[in-house]
C-alpha cells in the first residue's frame, strides 16, 4: 500500500528516477530498480528507476542545451526563478519535511528544518543574484582600465549523501542557478524519493514562472552513473558530499581531467567544555549535537573534551539526559520523538562493531551501546569514557550516536586533542573566559572550518561558508562568498588610448 506521505507529493509505488529536460522523465526498465525502505520499519516504501547509460547521455545533452539558454538570462532574472522555488518550497514545507523524515529517518522537526534550510538558501541566492560582484583594478598603463567579471561556469554535478537528502542539494543547486549554471544531481540511492519530490517542486515552480528547467536529476543504483558524471569533461565542477574515502577518489578523478571539485567529507567534531562553562547551555548542546539526526550529521558531535575538574559532573548530567532520550527513541514522524533510526542495517552493524572495539580495549560504555530489539534500525544513544584521543575508533568517523568523553588539564592540551584527528569540519568551546575564547578562535586554536563558542558543532546557519579542512576536503558551500566556486572569473584589460604600452615597461620596437 502506498504511504500517504508519498501520495501527498504525487509519488507512486514505482517512480521514474531521472529527468531528461522540459518535463520529461526517464523510466528505464533495463537497469536494476532502486528499492527504497523505511528505516523505521525496514519495509519497502517504493521503487525508483535507475538511469541507463543512454539516458544519462540524453540528460547530458538536454542539460547542455538548457545551460546555453539559462546563461543568457540576466542574473537577477535567474534570481526571480529561485524566488519562485522558495515560494513553492514554503507551500510544500510540511509535506516535503515529512517525506525526508520518512525516507531518511530524522525526526519530523529536523525534516521540516531541512526544508527550511532550502528556503533560507533560496532566499540567500535571490539576494546574491544581484551581487555577483567583480573588482576593478587600476591599470599601470595610461588610458587603460582593468576589471574582473564572473561568468557562468557550466554544468555542475552534485553528488549528495543520505543524511541531508535535500538541503545540501539546495545549497549547491540554488547558488549554481543564480550563477547561471545548470545542475545535475546524483542523490544517495537510499533517498531518491526526497530528491524526486524536491526536483519536481522546483522545476514546476520554474515552469509556472515561464523559466526553463535547470534542475536535472540522475537517480541510479550502483556507482557507474556517478563515476561517469565525475569523469565527464562537460562538467567543470563536481560538488561531492560523502565519506572521505569516496571523496578522495572523486578528487583524484576530477583532477585527472583538470576539473574542479568541491568536497564536503567526514567530520570528527569535538566540543571543549572548560571549568567556567555554563552547563545549562553546554549539556543540551552536546546532547543535540551527539544524538540529533541519530549522530548522522557530518557536523555531529563525536568527541567531548572536558576539564578534569568537572568531568564527573558533566558525565552524570549527560547520563541523565541520555536516559531521557532513550525513552523517546522511535518513529521519527511521531510528535515527541527525539531520535529516529539509523539509515540501514549496515549502519547498525558499524555502530555495534565500533562500540565492541572500544569496549574490548577497556573503554567504559556509561550509557547505551546496544541496538534495539525491534523492527527498523534503531540504536541507543551511546556515551563512552576511558578512551584516549589517539584510539583508532576515536580518530575515525562512525556515523552513529556515539560520543567519546575525554578529560583535559590545560587549554593547550584540549586544543591539541581537538585538532589531533584527520578531519577538520566543526568544533566548539563552552566557556565564559575571554582568553579561552580568543585562543580557541586564534591561528593556533581550532583548525576546523567551523569554530563556535557557546553553541554546539551542528546546526550551522546557511549564511556562513560551510566546510572544513584536512580530510574534510577543503570545500566551502552555502553562504558567504561560496558562490565564486560556481562561476568562472575573467580578467579584462581595455585600452582606450592611441598607444600600445606593454606591461612591466617592456619595449618591443618594430
Ligand atoms: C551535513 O551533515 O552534511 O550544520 C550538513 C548542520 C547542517 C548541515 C549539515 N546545517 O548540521
Amino acid at each position: 500500500m502506498l504511504h500517504p506521505i508519498l501520495e501527498a507529493l504525487g509519488l507512486a509505488e514505482h517512480n521514474p528516477g531521472s529527468t531528461l529536460g522540459n518535463g520529461a522523465w526517464a523510466d528505464s526498465r533495463t537497469e536494476p530498480l532502486l528499492e527504497v525502505f523505511n528505516p523505521s520499519t525496514g519495509l519497502k516504501l517504493a521503487t525508483v528507476s535507475s538511469a541507463s547509460e543512454q539516458e544519462q547521455e540524453q540528460l547530458m545533452h538536454a542539460a547542455t542545451q538548457a545551460f546555453l539558454a539559462w546563461r543568457e538570462l540576466p542574473a537577477p532574472r535567474r534570481g526571480e526563478g529561485i524566488r519562485l522555488c522558495a515560494e513553492a518550497l514554503r507551500r510544500h514545507k510540511g509535506a516535503l519535511g515529512s517525506l525526508v523524515s520518512l525516507e531518511m529517518g530524522k525526526v519530523k522537526a529536523e525534516g521540516d528544518g531541512e526544508v527550511q534550510e532550502m528556503i533560507d538558501i533560496a532566499d540567500f541566492a535571490v539576494g546574491q543574484s544581484r551581487m555577483l560582484y567583480g573588482l576593478t583594478m587600476h591599470s599601470e598603463r595610461p588610458g587603460h582600465r582593468m576589471y574582473e567579471q564572473w561568468h557562468p561556469l557550466g554544468l555542475v554535478g552534485i553528488i549528495s549523501a543520505f543524511n541531508f537528502p535535500v538541503a545540501v542539494w539546495a545549497w549547491n543547486a540554488f547558488i549554481a542557478a543564480v550563477c547561471g549554471d545548470v545542475s545535475i544531481w546524483k542523490p544517495s540511492p537510499r533517498t531518491p524519493l526526497s530528491a524526486i519530490a524536491a526536483t519536481r517542486i522546483c522545476n514546476a515552480a520554474l515552469k509556472a514562472g515561464g523559466f526553463p528547467e535547470v534542475f536535472f536529476l540522475l537517480n541510479a543504483a550502483g556507482t557507474a552513473r556517478a563515476e561517469r558524471l565525475v569523469d565527464d569533461a562537460r562538467v567543470p565542477l563536481v560538488s561531492f558530499t560523502g565519506s572521505t574515502s569516496v571523496g578522495r577518489q572523486v578528487a583524484v578523478r576530477v583532477a585527472q581531467r583538470l576539473g574542479r571539485s568541491l568536497l564536503e567529507l567526514g567530520g570528527n567534531n569535538a566540543i571543549i567544555v572548560d571549568a567556567t562553562a555554563d552547563l545549562k547551555l553546554a549539556i543540551p548542546a552536546i546532547v543535540f549535537g551527539a544524538v540529533g539526526t541519530a549522530g548522522q550529521r557530518c557536523t555531529s558531535t563525536r568527541r567531548l573534551i572536558v576539564h578534569e575538574s568537572i568531568l564527573d559532573d558533566v558525565v552524570a548530567k549527560l547520563t541523565a539526559a541520555y536516559a531521557q532520550v532513550r525513552t523517546r527513541i522511535g518513529d521519527p514522524l511521531e510528535a515527541g520523538t527525539l531520535m529516529g533510526p539509523l539509515i540501514d542495517a549496515a549502519a547498525v552493524k558499524r555502530f555495534e562493531a565500533t562500540v565492541e572495539r572500544a569496549r574490548a580495549a577497556g573503554a567504559r560504555v556509561v550509557s547505551g551501546g546496544k541496538a534495539l530489539e525491534r523492527p527498523g534500525h534503531f540504536v541507543e544513544p551511546t556515551l563512552i569514557t576511558g578512551v584516549s584521543p589517539t584510539d583508532a575508533w576515536v580518530q575515525e568517523e562512525t556515523f552513529a550516536p556515539i560520543l567519546y568523553v575525554m578529560p583535559y588539564r590545560t587549554l593547550d592540551e584540549a586544543i591539541a586533542h581537538q585538532n589531533g584527528v584527520p578531519q577538520g569540519l566543526s568544533s566548539s568551546v563552552f566557556t565564559r573566559d575571554f582568553q579561552t575564547t580568543e585562543r580557541f578562535l586564534s591561528a593556533s586554536g581550532s583548525d576546523c572550518g567551523i569554530a563556535n563558542v557557546n553553541i554546539g558543532t551542528s546546526g550551522a546557519e546557511i549564511g556562513g561558508a560551510f566546510g572544513g579542512e584536512k580530510d574534510t576536503g577543503g570545500g566551502r558551500e552555502s553562504g558567504s562568498d561560496a558562490w565564486k566556486a560556481y562561476m568562472r572569473r575573467q580578467t579584462n584589460t581595455l585600452n582606450a588610448s592611441n598607444a600600445l604600452p606593454l606591461a612591466q615597461g617592456i619595449r618591443f620596437d618594430l
